[in-house]
């Protein structure tokens, strides 16, 4: 995170679709995407494997299979989406696509069971709002504007296929999630024998990975690797981890946060790193940062903080996996 100086440019694009589910046969016409009144009923896509393969953020998964979720929301424009198993596959994800930005995991299911949390589906999803905006109803996820918001189910069934991840035995406790998912070769928890470290997913060109305790977050020093997906290419297969390519051999290791970053963590979410230079940043999403002006940082890590910045200078987050965030208006470990 770092505090940036300058003015903001806001380009907005508004675009709207109507999408019609054409039904032959003489069953009842259901309709999907169903949004009832929602004012922002007119603009949620499904996409194919296709539309996939033609998004920016999204097109890494492109060689998935894919599917259309059933997406409804009621008139306050509460939305809720359902990914059912396909013939062959029932290990999958739901996934937000968006117009700008990387995709967004809304919902796992591994071998049928919903992972992400404590509920079956329907996937209700509380922080994507209808919001007025410039002119018009527009969606946003977390206060942020959805450009061209699209939902599809895709296959996550190449996970044995990916290298497989490394630990020491004995330097780390690693354990299956769902044993019984013959299709999942990365679907793992892990913790350290000694409690002042912390499991770190390790790759060889990215900074050490460090991963929440998942919905079991009161009880347990497990933490639970859920972002870890195996993305097929062609014929070559490779980890991602929250849009984040992991190239060459992952290892589970324990680490301390101060032997790792410097500084003790507050929350199960990890540390955040103090950025007061250029060259501290993530060298592949410095973007129109280049030229930025640094100022000193102010916030007071815990599990929900707000940064503050001198007068003249706006807080920015940024990861090597995101484009850089500005001005967020709360940082909250979820
Ligand atoms: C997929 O493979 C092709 C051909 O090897 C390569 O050009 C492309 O960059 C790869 N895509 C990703 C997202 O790694
Ligand atoms: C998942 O559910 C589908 C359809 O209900 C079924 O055909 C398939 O065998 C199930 N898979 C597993 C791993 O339980």
């Amino acid at each position: 995170m770092a505090c940036r100086k300058g003015q903001m440019k806001v380009f907005l694009f508004i675009l709207h679709f109507l999408f019609l589910q054409e039904v032959t046969g003489c069953s009842v016409i259901r309709k999907n995407p169903d949004l009832g009144n929602c004012n922002c009923n007119s603009n949620i896509k499904l996409f194919t494997q296709e539309d996939i393969r033609n998004n920016a953020g999204g097109k890494y998964l492109g060689d998935h299979r894919a599917w259309s979720p059933i997406v409804e929301a009621q008139d306050d424009c509460s939305v809720t989406v359902t990914c059912k198993p396909v013939p062959g596959v029932s290990s999958f994800f739901t996934v937000l696509f968006r117009g700008y930005g990387p995709p967004i995991y809304i919902n796992r299911v591994v071998a049928n069971e919903t992972t992400f949390v404590e509920r079956p589906q329907p996937r209700s999803i509380n922080t994507f709002e209808c919001k007025w905006y410039s002119g018009a109803y527009e969606w946003f996820y977390f206060d942020e504007h959805v450009r061209h918001a699209a939902f599809a189910c895709v296959a996550d069934s190449n996970s044995c296929a990916c290298p497989q991840i490394a630990y020491k035995a004995l330097d780390v406790l690693i354990e299956n999630l769902i044993p019984s998912a013959s299709d999942q070769c990365g679907f793992l928890r892990a913790s350290c024998p000694n409690k002042d470290e912390v499991p770190y997913l390790r790759s060889p060109h990215t900074l050490p990975i460090q991963s929440g305790n998942g919905r079991h977050v009161w009880v347990s020093d497990w933490r639970r690797f859920e972002d870890l997906l195996c993305v097929k290419n062609g014929t070559t297969f490779d980890w991602y981890f929250g849009n984040l390519k992991l190239e060459g051999q992952i290892t589970v290791e324990c680490d301390s946060n101060r032997a790792i970053f410097q500084a003790d963590a507050a929350a199960p979410c990890g540390v955040f790193k103090d950025i007061e230079h250029i060259d501290d940043l993530y060298q592949n999403k410095i973007g129109y940062f280049a030229d930025a002006e640094f100022g000193i940082n102010y916030w007071i890590p815990s599990d929900e903080f707000e940064m503050k910045c001198d007068d003249g200078y706006r807080p920015v987050v940024f990861s090597p996996n995101n484009d850089p965030i500005e001005s967020p208006s709360l940082i909250r470990c979820a």
